[in-house]
């Protein structure tokens, strides 16, 4: 077997293999399918201060090669997730990690205060790239003032490891991945969906009630593997890269290309045990061409 260990900031994580959040619940949804603690972490649901019920249906599309989603961050808020969720996710041997959004920076700082004081959950994924919400999501994620502004104020209130999740919805990545490193961030997790729509033909009508929506699956992925080479060459910081990751190879695309970690997304819809078989699959890749760690190929294209 080879040492697929990873670090970023101060945790350890068993592998390099994250599930992607709102793609595999909380987990305990895949519990009949496999021991979810087999991952590397699992990032849950896109979480919030209050309850949402999300935007109207139809807010799912199937496209080419990916599929757009225009869900909204529904969930029922952090008082339930404390309750309800938390206490039963929270046995698992891997990392949980909650993905925090907000409306504005004080939703975001005090989102973060309440996950810093529950010791199981030891990072959180900042996210400012979601699409598909009229307020906070992307909006601070493709201004650097604004980005600057929520991290630095996250960090002050997170003690934790931070991850940032980025927007590829802008002209220049390595400035938001430079801003979350400048402002303290752990790592950096990308790319979050790109802005998409389509169209029924038939109906003259969006597929989407919102109109438009996020872009998954692989035919973003060679954008995410073009975006998250240019941000690892560009910060210190451990790089988290998705967009599409359907298997190990196109999991190993992204750490030759210089990720630390990947997160599996769209593909667990297809296939529960995705994430799963991309743990084997880098493992029996690497074993098979000698290869004695995951780190060994890190980056392997740009030294
Ligand atoms: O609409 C959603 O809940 C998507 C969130 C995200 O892409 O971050």
């Amino acid at each position: 077997m080879a040492d697929l260990r990873i670090k970023i900031g101060t945790l350890e994580f068993r592998n390099p293999v994250m599930t992607a959040s709102g793609t595999f619940g909380y987990g305990s949804e895949f519990d009949d399918f496999f021991d979810v603690s087999a991952l590397g972490g699992i990032i849950v649901k896109g979480t919030t201060l209050e309850s949402r019920e999300g935007n109207p249906y139809p807010r799912m599309a199937e496209t080419p090669a990916g599929m757009l989603n225009s869900v909204g961050l529904q969930n029922k808020g952090i008082d339930y997730f404390e309750k309800n969720i938390y206490p039963r996710i929270r046995q698992y041997d891997t990392h949980i990690i909650v993905n925090v959004n907000g409306n504005t920076v004080e939703d975001y700082t005090e989102l973060s205060r309440r996950l810093n004081a529950l010791d199981a959950i030891p990072a959180i994924e900042l996210n400012i790239s979601c699409p598909n919400v009229k307020k906070g999501g992307m909006i601070f994620g493709t201004n650097p003032a604004a980005a600057r502004e929520v991290i630095a104020a996250v960090r002050q209130a997170y003690s934790r490891t931070l991850i940032v999740k980025l927007s590829p919805n802008v002209t220049d990545i390595t400035e938001f991945a430079r801003i979350s490193e400048g402002e303290g961030a752990d790592s950096v997790s990308l790319i979050n969906t790109l802005v998409g729509m389509a169209i029924d033909v038939r109906a003259m009508k969006p597929r989407l009630a919102a109109i438009t929506g996020g872009l998954s699956g692989p035919a973003i992925r060679p954008v995410a593997l073009r975006m998250v080479w240019q941000a690892a060459k560009a910060v210190s910081i451990p790089v988290i890269g998705m967009g599409g990751i359907m298997n190990a190879d196109d999991a190993l695309e992204f750490i030759m290309a210089g990720a630390t970690a990947v997160q599996v997304g769209t593909a667990s819809f297809i296939e529960p045990l995705a994430a799963l078989d991309v743990v084997k699959g880098i493992d029996s890749s690497l074993d098979s061409r000698g290869f004695a760690s995951v780190s060994d190929v890190t980056g392997i294209i740009n030294r």
